[in-house]
């Protein structure tokens, strides 16, 4: 039989469905959150963006999440962000669910606030908004610390758009705290440095986290998978995850989260932690400062011996999850080019799920590709060129100047 007319059943434990809470899902592949800087000026998804979600959709992934998406606008971190923070984006966004869903995909919505990570142009002159005064050493401002009453809005606000998320018809909803932003920093020693009773030690650390979830999990139902993305630890210690947060793991499921992303890192160091890569700093648009400049361009140069990409490289931290008593879907990114490695993490038990950010940005339809037997890699060389968006405020694309393979037929 050609390989272009494979069986899914045939196509190998990759392609073997997978079900989160109630919702189930055809392959083992998913679209890895990217911040997709598509929003119009209200945080609405632009018409690229529904293009981009049902072309991703086409491409054969059995699960996408959405870039971060902010819960209010005190949390929103970068412009052309999305954002769920008001009733009346509920029509935008079931517009977009629609065709995804018309695609043959399904779609979870990232829920996040950007605490101290937020960029310093959404700000309005205001400072960004942390656990504890701390510095952001990418954008090189200062976030004041959060009183007990802006923490319970936040709580509420979380509650409220997990709600929207819901009646806007996406199949999911996963809570944002990994990446060094607001949830994050929360279950950070390093950046949480409150006494109160938000922080002090691991339990009060996590507390935030709880009544967040406490609060989604009302607003949606028991049926509603809720998933969480995980914050590992912060990379200061040669990229060690620390042990009270495979424990907020362990929580996170006690609790009744449904299945779990994780990352280790926060923004300063991306390029060495979750999207481990090049820094193009020379492509970034003059907003920046000459100083600001020569800044990012030292850190470049710091970074450079530990950027190459060499393979998954969270496996560790998946398989440690999992010998501590995670049994819930456990979502792993970060380093997948090959399918001898994503079927790899699926048949060793390492995770349940694997997902790809930047490969699928290059070409969507991989999936589709390796599906039918094209077990070709992924061309992805993670310049990361394609989080200029982030900085540049630019539409998230891949931008690698070789020819993409994604007009190749599977
Ligand atoms: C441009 C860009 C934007 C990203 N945005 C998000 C995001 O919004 N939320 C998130 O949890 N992770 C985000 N990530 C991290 C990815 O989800 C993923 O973990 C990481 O890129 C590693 O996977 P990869 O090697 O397949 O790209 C982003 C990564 C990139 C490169």
């Amino acid at each position: 039989m050609p390989a272009s007319q494979t069986p899914v059943d045939q196509a190998g434990p990759l392609f073997t469905p997978i079900s989160i809470n109630n919702l189930a899902l055809k392959n083992r592949i998913f679209k890895a959150p990217t911040m997709e800087a598509m929003a119009d000026e209200d945080g609405a998804p632009s018409k690229k963006l529904i293009r981009f979600f049902k072309r991703t959709a086409s491409g054969g992934s059995g699960l996408m999440i959405t870039g971060l998406t902010y819960v209010d606008d005190t949390g929103k971190g970068y412009v052309a962000q999305n954002g769920i923070h008001a009733d009346r984006l509920i029509p935008r966004w079931k517009e977009l669910t629609d065709e995804v869903h018309a695609a043959g995909g399904k779609i979870v919505m990232q829920i996040s606030h950007a605490g101290r990570l937020a960029d310093p142009r959404v700000l309005d002159g205001g400072k960004a908004k942390a656990p504890s005064a701390m510095p952001n050493l990418m954008y090189l401002h200062w976030a004041r610390s959060l009183t007990e009453r802006e923490i319970r809005a936040i709580i509420r606000d979380f509650g409220e758009a997990a709600g929207r998320v819901k009646a806007a018809g996406f199949d999911g909803v996963e809570i944002h705290s990994s990446g060094g932003y607001l949830l994050a920093s929360f279950l950070s020693p390093l950046t949480n440095r409150r006494k109160d009773d938000w922080g002090g030690d691991a339990h009060r650390r996590f507390r935030i986290f709880e009544e967040i979830y406490g609060r989604v999990r009302q607003a949606v139902g028991q049926d509603f998978p809720v998933l969480a993305k995980l914050h590992l630890g912060d990379f200061l210690l040669l990229g060690r995850p620390w042990p009270a947060n495979y424990q907020a793991g362990l929580r996170m499921q006690a609790l009744g989260v449904d299945a779990i992303e994780f990352a280790i890192g926060v923004q300063e160091n991306i390029t060495i932690t979750f999207a481990k890569g090049g820094m193009p700093i020379e492509v970034v648009g003059d907003h920046l400062s000459r100083m600001h400049r020569q800044y990012w361009k030292a850190i470049a140069l710091c970074y450079t011996p530990f950027t190459k990409v060499t393979g998954p490289y969270f496996a560790h931290a998946a398989r440690e999850l999992k010998r501590r008593g995670l049994t819930v879907p456990l979502l792993l990114s970060g380093g997948i080019r090959r399918f001898s490695e994503a079927e790899h993490a699926i048949t060793s038990g390492t995770a349940d799920l694997v997902g790809m950010s930047r490969p699928l940005l290059r070409e969507p339809n991989l999936p589709q590709r390796w599906m039918s037997g094209h077990h070709d890699d992924s061309t992805c060389v993670s310049c990361n060129r394609c989080t200029l968006g982030l900085v540049n405020a630019t539409p998230i694309q891949c931008s690698y100047r070789e020819e993409s393979p994604s007009k190749r037929r599977p």
